[in-house]
């Protein structure tokens, strides 16, 4: 903490401490068989990893992996601009706090209060000029909807992602999140294999396109709709009245055996870009993977797993460092490849075999 500030690299070590048995904080989280968090699967409580072989999250950081960058080196000097509008908020970076939900999932109250959680990412995001989406758990309720909460505290500085419970629940906790101020409220349509809601008897559905409208029409919000990794579900969301729809597998939490977002991305996002906003998830560690999702054809992306371990290794301030660190490093790449603005990011920062020169 030489400067004052905590780094990355602190809040890490801190993590791995208090994560124990649940997460090693490796270097990088890969999702590989033989990790601490992957032992988790075989019917057993998921805790960070994924349900059976655990192979959709690992298939998230293979997919991304696989992706080459591209420099481009020789032309005048610049610097490149990260900055990005989101639903009327202007962000220093197209980087934001994925929806994570439920301290239980990696050791409850003894790591981290839920709300505490909460608080750190909301709080952290926004110190680092981002934006922290908050998720839902079995021990939510709309009279104890701790990521509202958080957000609320922020002064509306987040989003909130409900779990596909029934369109009554759901609505009630829209409501909360329209008072809060929220930036944007959706569902995750992939949360119908929640491994929590359903070890605990919480409901949750299958959704149909009149079902997503009904609930896109009920909020003054934009409605987002998380979970999506086919083009027909991307358009159907469309169709429903999102506003931003986000590729993701859940970090490969609900469903064995998908491929990484990386490899459904860009078909995706081909069918619906400019209809609304394409945000992806997935195996997202440095800035790097940023511009490779960017690349694909997403407007953003969210982080997961890295913010947990910030969050818990750091609070507020190891949240705020790891996203300014995938900021800076998301300049750099950009700079290295010879694009200035968000805009002109486009496959060419990527590098093909064989290499068209
Ligand atoms: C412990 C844990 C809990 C999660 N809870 C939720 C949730 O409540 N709602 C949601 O939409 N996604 C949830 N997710 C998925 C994340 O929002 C995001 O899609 C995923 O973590 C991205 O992958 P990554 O962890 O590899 O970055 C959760 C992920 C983890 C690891």
């Amino acid at each position: 903490m030489a400067d004052g500030k905590m780094s990355v690299e602190e809040a890490r070590e801190s993590a791995r401490a208090k994560l124990k048995g649940f997460c090693a904080a490796y270097k990088t989280c890969d999702g590989l068989d033989s990790r601490i968090c992957q032992g988790h699967s075989y019917g057993s409580p998921i805790g960070m990893g994924g349900p059976g072989t655990g192979a959709s999250f690992a298939n998230n950081i293979r997919a991304l992996e696989a992706l080459k960058l591209r420099p481009l080196l020789i032309g005048p000097d610049f610097l490149s601009d990260t900055s990005f509008a989101f639903f009327g908020k202007e962000l220093a970076m197209p980087i934001m706090g994925a929806s994570v939900s439920g301290v239980n999932s990696f050791g409850g109250e003894s790591v981290m209060g839920e709300a505490e959680f909460c608080r750190a990412v909301v709080r952290g995001c926004k110190a680092a000029a981002s934006m922290g989406w908050r998720g839902d758990s079995f021990n939510y309720s709309p009279e104890r909807p701790f990521g509202i909460e958080a957000i609320a505290e922020s002064g509306g500085w987040g989003v909130q992602i409900i779990k596909p419970r029934s369109q009554d629940a759901i609505k009630l906790f829209m409501e909360k999140a329209e008072r809060a101020g929220c930036a944007a409220v959706g569902v995750d349509v992939d949360g119908q294999g929640s491994y929590a809601m359903n070890a605990h008897a919480q409901p949750v559905y299958r959704k149909s396109i009149s079902e997503l409208r009904e609930l896109a029409s009920s909020t003054s919000l934009p409605f987002v709709v998380k979970g999506v990794m086919c083009a027909e579900d991307a358009e159907a969301a469309v169709e429903a009245g999102a506003k931003a729809v986000v590729v993701s597998n859940h970090g490969g939490r609900v469903l064995d055996c998908t491929p990484g977002t990386a490899e459904v991305l860009p078909g995706i996002a081909r069918r619906i870009r400019g209809a609304a906003l394409v945000i992806a998830d997935g195996g997202v560690r440095t800035g790097y993977d940023v511009l490779k999702m960017l690349a694909l054809g997403a407007d953003a992306v969210l982080v997961g797993r890295d913010l947990v371990r910030a969050a818990v290794g750091g609070g507020e301030e190891g949240v705020r460092a790891q996203m300014e660190l995938l900021a800076s490093d998301l300049a750099k790449a950009m700079k290295m490849t010879g694009v200035a603005s968000l805009a002109e990011i486009s496959e060419r920062v990527l590098w093909k075999a064989p290499d068209r020169g």
